[in-house]
């Protein structure tokens, strides 16, 4: 197959440029693939074919082909050749499916930055809230006491303090950075000061503001495959190369890590309850990402978002805990332990970075409201955050048991269950003979949120299956979501036989 008129259009290569051969064909066809030139499914030729075209090495189409499909925006399967990936990072389905037609498209999105296009690129759409079968990591907003909440965010409303009406300083309001440490260090075996706590808009935005702090524009990042799309999208937003390293029952493969991309800047990682597997990271993986970030210079972003629940034995502590190099950097959210809609989250930063993370976030603008900060403050230290945690717990532990069951009883002919002791979602398994996008795509039109197992993946999904949300589900709920997925599954798949 000759090489195609839209590579060679697509393709300008700079051989006295400053940029490697191969690292100019990388862009060249990763644009190409972003901008919806090369469309999803389209089959490349051959690196040989494509390197005798363009008059270079091959190694040099290989080096590129192999990032790409590093990446997630080439497949490369035997038999079949090199194609621009369908099940491709979240960013590719929206911006390949925008116009192609440039008459259609506005002049502001004509006018977009590569950043800005991935930005907008990596989010799928949002899912609604009333929707609450089976969207994963939704707490139980019934559970949540409203009622004190807004009277602690009345007493800091009514009559405010100066200085809760200005500019927020430090990284966050002092009761606050005061509460959320004394909390990690009991709960989570973080070690940290409160000056090292800098409190964000959530979980996202400290992420965004990690990733922008921390890496240049093609660094390379280490992300668990499978992985959370909201820490790939903050580290494509800030011009990283992302290296998907695989994930297995004891955490990220550190050593495969190591194999592929020991030089990376950062790694991403959910240790305590793995996103979205479940799986908790052993101990000695630990050490030895702690050893690699030390030995590389590199940065370990732990993402701690829903640790706080676990039904069997105690929490394991925190990765930050174990760390004497001042190599982590930690992430904790409310969102699931409160509500999303709080927007508030908190950083624990190395002490040397304190510095540097507060006057970043005058200039990102992603400190959190003063108000809503005061009142979480005094929610904590009067231990109202502690009962509910409690409560939530209880309940949350009883809802998994009942779902399990019913998973057990209406779909266990199809479905095979992931750790099933923690967490707010349960990933479970399907048959390889069942397409989990389609079931979702089917569940979503009958009202019911399941989000695909292999839409996590970068790579190849080594087994379908999907992740189910169930700790803000009432019983009826659960029943009948699980009554629509019941019907859009094989009736009689004979699960033991079809892994
Ligand atoms: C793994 C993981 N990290 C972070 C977050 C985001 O938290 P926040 O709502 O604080 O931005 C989520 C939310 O779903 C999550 O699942």
């Amino acid at each position: 197959m000759p090489t195609p008129a839209v590579l060679f259009a697509t393709v300008s290569l700079d051989r006295d440029g400053a940029l490697p051969l191969h690292r100019q064909l990388f862009d060249a066809l990763r644009q190409a693939i972003l901008s919806g030139r090369l469309r999803p499914g389209t089959r490349l030729p051959s690196t040989r074919v494509m390197a005798s075209d363009l008059g270079v090495a091959r190694n040099t189409v290989m080096a590129a082909f192999e990032q790409l499909v590093a990446e997630g925006y080439l497949q490369a399967r035997v038999g079949s050749g090199t194609t621009v990936t369908s099940i491709a990072p979240d960013m590719l389905l929206n911006v390949a499916a925008a116009p192609t037609d440039s008459s259609a498209v506005g002049p502001t999105e004509l006018s977009l930055s590569a950043r800005g296009r991935v930005l907008a690129g990596t989010v799928r759409g949002i899912p609604d809230p009333s929707r609450r079968a089976f969207q994963a990591g939704l707490p139980s907003f019934e559970a949540f006491p409203f009622g004190t909440w807004s009277r602690l965010l009345m007493r800091h409303s009514r009559k405010p303090s100066a200085d809760m009406l200005g500019y927020s300083q430090n990284g966050g309001c002092e009761m606050l950075r005061g509460a959320i440490s004394d909390y990690l260090g009991v709960a989570r075996g973080v070690n940290c000061s409160p000056d090292q706590v800098i409190v964000v808009v959530g979980a996202q935005a400290g992420l965004d503001l990690v990733a922008r702090m921390l890496l240049d524009s093609g660094d390379t990042a280490w992300i668990e495959e499978p992985g959370y799309p909201g820490a790939r999208g903050a580290l494509l937003g800030a011009g990283a190369r992302l290296h998907p390293v695989p994930v297995d029952d004891d955490g990220l493969d550190v050593a495969a890590g190591e194999r592929v991309a020991p030089r990376a800047r950062l790694a991403y990682v959910t240790p305590s309850y793995q996103f979205p597997l479940g799986t908790t990271m052993s101990l000695e993986r630990r050490l030895r990402l702690l050893e690699w970030a030390q030995r590389a210079n590199a940065w370990v972003v732990e993402d701690d978002y829903d640790s706080e629940y676990r039904y069997r034995g105690r929490p394991l502590s925190a990765l930050q805990g174990l760390d004497t190099g001042e190599r982590v950097i930690y992430v904790g959210t409310f969102s699931k332990t409160m509500f999303p809609a709080l927007r508030l989250a908190y950083l624990v930063v190395p002490r040397g970075l304190v510095h540097v993370f507060r006057r970043a976030l005058r200039h990102t603008g992603q400190d959190a409201p003063l108000a809503i900060q005061a009142a979480a403050a005094d929610f904590i230290s009067e231990g109202h955050y502690a009962s509910h945690l409690r409560r939530t717990r209880a309940l949350y532990a009883d809802r998994l048991q009942s779902f399990t069951s019913l998973l057990a009883e209406q779909l266990g002919h199809v479905l095979e269950l992931g750790p099933a002791h923690a967490g707010m979602q349960l990933a479970t398994y399907l048959p390889h003979s069942i397409d989990d996008r389609e079931i979702a795509r089917q569940a979503e039109k009958a009202g019911v949120n399941v989000a695909a197992l292999s839409s996590f993946y970068l790579r190849e999904c080594p087994q379908p299956g999907l992740l189910l949300g169930y700790a803000a589900l009432p019983e009826g709920e659960m029943r009948s979501g699980v009554a629509v997925l019941r019907q859009l599954m094989p009736a009689s798949e004979a699960r033991r036989a079809a892994y």
